[in-house]
């Protein structure tokens, strides 16, 4: 009777253990769902988040503002112009065209945008509110003249506190290796 019962247990055993690595074997085959969600005015992050896309084989996502941006708009010389203004007001938020994109199927989304003022541009803050991005992993990139990011992540972190934010790199000329190796490290 005690062989029968240590028999049987294991072979319980074998059954649990065997349960367990076909379990992680389906978690490491399970494909990451990635969205590249960017706001572009002049094409230079465009050109990045396309990059990322590709390389991630992610889905891709414009945030395009209701009314484009033009060369007097992007005037940061000019304290009057559209973007001067707007970035003068924490409160403005320009009038996007709607996204078709749910969110909420993605595991990681990268969030890509121009340093404006050494932050996001406001219509950046548009998507986010108009999005469900609470408890999602976001993972920002950007491109600039040559200001750094983490004041633009600090900022987006302190206004959405509820999003996973993740650190953020700066994409300013670099190449597809360096790209491939930073998002590899999020989407295993
Ligand atoms: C209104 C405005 C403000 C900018 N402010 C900064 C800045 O604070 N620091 C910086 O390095 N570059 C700044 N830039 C340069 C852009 O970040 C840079 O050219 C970026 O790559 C443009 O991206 P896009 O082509 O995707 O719009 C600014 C550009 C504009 C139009």
């Amino acid at each position: 009777m005690k062989h029968l019962k240590l028999l049987l247990l294991a072979v319980l055993a074998v059954f649990a253990a065997s349960a367990c690595s076909q379990n992680k074997e389906e978690k490491t085959m399970e494909k990451k769902k990635v969205l590249v969600v960017y706001f572009s005015a002049t094409g230079t992050t465009r050109q990045v988040a396309k990059q990322i896309a590709r390389l991630a084989d992610a889905d891709i996502c414009e945030i395009v503002p209701a009314k484009s941006y033009s060369g007097a708009d992007l005037d940061w010389n000019n304290q009057l112009s559209r973007s001067s203004v707007e970035m003068g007001n924490p409160e403005a938020r320009p009038e996007i065209k709607a996204v078709s994109v749910d969110v909420s199927k993605y595991d990681y989304i990268f969030l890509g945008y121009p340093i404006w003022w050494d932050l996001a541009p406001r219509a950046v803050n548009t998507f986010i509110e108009a999005a469900d991005l609470a408890g999602k992993a976001v993972i920002p990139f950007a491109t600039s003249g040559s200001s750094g990011i983490a004041n633009s992540v600090a900022d987006l972190k302190k206004s959405y506190p509820k999003i996973e934010w993740q650190t953020g790199k700066l994409l300013n000329r670099v190449s597809e290796k360096e790209i491939a190796d930073w998002f590899s490290a999020y989407i295993k």
